[in-house]
């Protein structure tokens, strides 16, 4: 596996950070995971964009322009095995004595890249769907930023798979007389399909803008599926017929179980069938347009 540090690429076990980068002591920095489909970076310009939106929320600079990030990232495609990859983009605010503000003057960031084959969920896991479990959104007010800071969607992640579950349905507290709201999975963007309309939470500072999120709404419209961009209440979340999440990784997942109890039919529904082929359809297109 190779991987890429700070202008160089080289195999993986080569590859070191100092004890004093501020992504490990501070977890001071963001990331991006993007898909690789037949060798090409899939929604590589939206994927760029949210990595500039982390950066500027940080405010930190960008180290490459997007034509460099796009020779970089071709490079290590290349370098890698694999017609499929996930790649990785971590980049911290570098190298310096502790202190929690910022270093001044600043001081070069580290960038790192790396590539692994991407393991789409299997046809079983298309056909039983997946358990999920809800519990309290506890994060800050930033989840818009991509942060390599992790901590809270670990714990939340680690209460599903102890649960013998795949993900963490999040909800954010409402106000007093409120019962809260759905926000998004502990690493994916969760839909909730009722009476055969699809409602998708709005993008704000409480949940990450999804790539796929973005793609199966864009499928949606083009394909005359009902949906509705708006808050949805936690009550809603539990009396769905369908429930889906979706992530770069993930793809689109239908979620048959919510905290033990079955979600509609407790199979994975008609909607998930449809957005599952069309997101299909659509990645095998875009590959196609790519390679001619
Ligand atoms: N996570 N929300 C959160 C909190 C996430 O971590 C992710 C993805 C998503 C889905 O975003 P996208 O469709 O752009 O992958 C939503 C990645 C896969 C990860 O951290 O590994």
């Amino acid at each position: 596996m190779t991987v890429y540090l700070n202008g160089q690429f080289m195999p993986i076990d080569e590859a070191r950070i100092p004890v004093l980068d501020r992504g490990f002591i501070f977890g001071d920095g963001v990331y991006e995971v993007i898909p690789v489909y037949s060798r090409r970076a899939f929604r590589l310009a939206e994927h760029l964009l949210r990595l500039q939106h982390s950066l500027g929320s940080i405010r930190l600079q960008n180290p490459h322009s997007d034509a460099e990030w796009g020779r970089l990232i071709g490079e290590l495609i290349a370098r890698n095995d694999g017609e499929d990859q996930y790649l990785y983009l971590h980049i911290t605010r570098g190298v310096a004595k502790r202190d929690h503000a910022f270093p001044s003057p600043p001081v070069a960031p580290t960038v790192f890249m790396m590539s692994s084959p991407l393991l789409v969920p299997p046809e079983e896991l298309l056909h039983s769907g997946v358990g999920a479990v809800t519990a309290q959104d506890n994060r800050w007010l930033r989840c818009d930023i991509k942060a390599i800071s992790l901590l809270p969607n670990v714990l939340l992640r680690q209460q599903a798979v102890d649960a013998g579950c795949a993900e963490t349905v999040l909800i954010r507290a409402g106000s007093d007389n409120e019962a809260g709201f759905l926000t998004e999975g502990a690493a994916s963007n969760i839909f909730v399909v009722k009476d055969g309309t699809l409602l998708a939470p709005p993008k704000d500072n409480l949940m990450l803008p999804g790539i796929t999120y973005d793609v199966v709404l864009e499928l949606a419209a083009a394909n005359g599926i009902p949906h509705e961009v708006r808050r949805v209440e936690k009550q809603e979340v539990f009396a769905a017929d369908e429930l889906l999440l979706t992530s770069s990784t993930k793809e689109v997942l239908a979620i048959t179980t919510l905290d033990g109890k079955p979600v509609g039919s407790g199979k994975p529904g008609p909607m998930f069938a449809r957005l599952h082929r069309l997101y299909q359809d659509f990645k095998r297109d875009v590959m196609r347009k790519n390679q001619n």
